[in-house]
């Protein structure tokens, strides 16, 4: 079974994460699936929107931990960073819908998506600091701007999880739904949306992008960099060994 399921139906491409048993982590293969369907949703003129989904449990509980650890990479090179110029340069209009925990690029992604259902369950959170890196997809352009400094500081400092509620308040989601209406509801956004006038549409969301759009892309690279930094370092180390072996960190002993 494939870990990252895409359909089209209805001129909508639905991209289902798929790995419940480990909270559908996110693993090179499946950031490659993701952007490939992005792209292919891009370039089929049939699609009008993508919808982007877990199961009502779980959205993703973000890159797979074991992979930060063990992965090789190049300075600036990351298995995400495809997906993360797939999403944030999208032209169709994306939809998500977010139950349970949505953690690291499970909210960062949701900064590049036009439409966020989330279900009172849904539990996101931003623990870049707590494992010793740094955020990453704009995500430290775009919160600020969204939610105000204040409030993007105490969800990327503290980096602790949050609420569908504190999400709304954040600009973060646009709409809190039933847990058990949450996959229709936002199946029924996106087939409203592909029922508009498709370049109008476009040429909307392209036009509420394009201020941001350059300094988006900049702020990306700027962040992968620091990111791979991060990762080879032994407060990173700690963090990520302490989660496999689900124990506390501890932190005392970096200056
Ligand atoms: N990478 C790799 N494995 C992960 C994972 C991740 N991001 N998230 C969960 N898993 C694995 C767990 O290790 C566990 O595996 P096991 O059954 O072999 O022990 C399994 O998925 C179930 O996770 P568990 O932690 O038992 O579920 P939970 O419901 O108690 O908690 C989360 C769910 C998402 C809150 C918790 O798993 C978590 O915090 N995950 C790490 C998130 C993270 O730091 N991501 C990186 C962001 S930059």
């Amino acid at each position: 079974m494939s870990h990252i399921v895409v359909e089209k139906k209805d001129r909508i491409t639905r991209i289902e994460l798929n790995r419940p048993e480990k909270k559908n982590a996110l693993s090179p293969g499946m950031y490659a699936a993701m952007a490939a369907a992005l792209l292919a949703a891009d370039a089929d003129a049939e699609v009008r929107a993508v919808l982007i989904h877990g199961q009502s449990g779980c959205f993703t509980s973000g890159n797979d931990v074991r992979d930060f650890l063990e992965l090789e990479r190049a300075p600036g090179a990351s298995p995400a960073s495809g997906f993360l110029r797939a999403i944030s340069s999208a032209r169709k209009p994306l939809v998500a819908a977010v139950g349970g925990p949505a953690v690291g690029i499970g909210t960062t992604l949701l900064l590049h998506c036009d439409l966020i259902y989330a279900a009172p369950n849904a539990r996101l959170q931003l623990p870049f600091v707590p494992l010793g890196l740094v955020p990453e997809a704009a995500s430290s352009l775009l919160l600020p701007r969204l939610a105000g400094y204040q409030r993007a500081a105490a969800l990327l400092l503290l980096g602790q999880p949050f609420g569908a509620e504190q999400a709304l308040a954040a600009g973060i989601v646009t709409e809190i739904v039933p847990e058990a209406e949450l996959l229709e509801r936002a199946l029924q956004a996106a087939l409203a949306l592909a029922a508009l006038p498709p370049a109008s549409v476009r040429m909307t969301k392209e036009l509420m992008k394009r201020e941001a759009a350059g300094a988006v892309q900049a702020r990306m690279t700027e962040e992968l960099e620091l990111f791979g930094e991060r990762l080879r370092s032994p407060e990173a180390k700690e963090a990520l060994g302490a989660f496999m072996e689900k124990r506390k960190p501890d932190f005392s002993r970096f200056s």
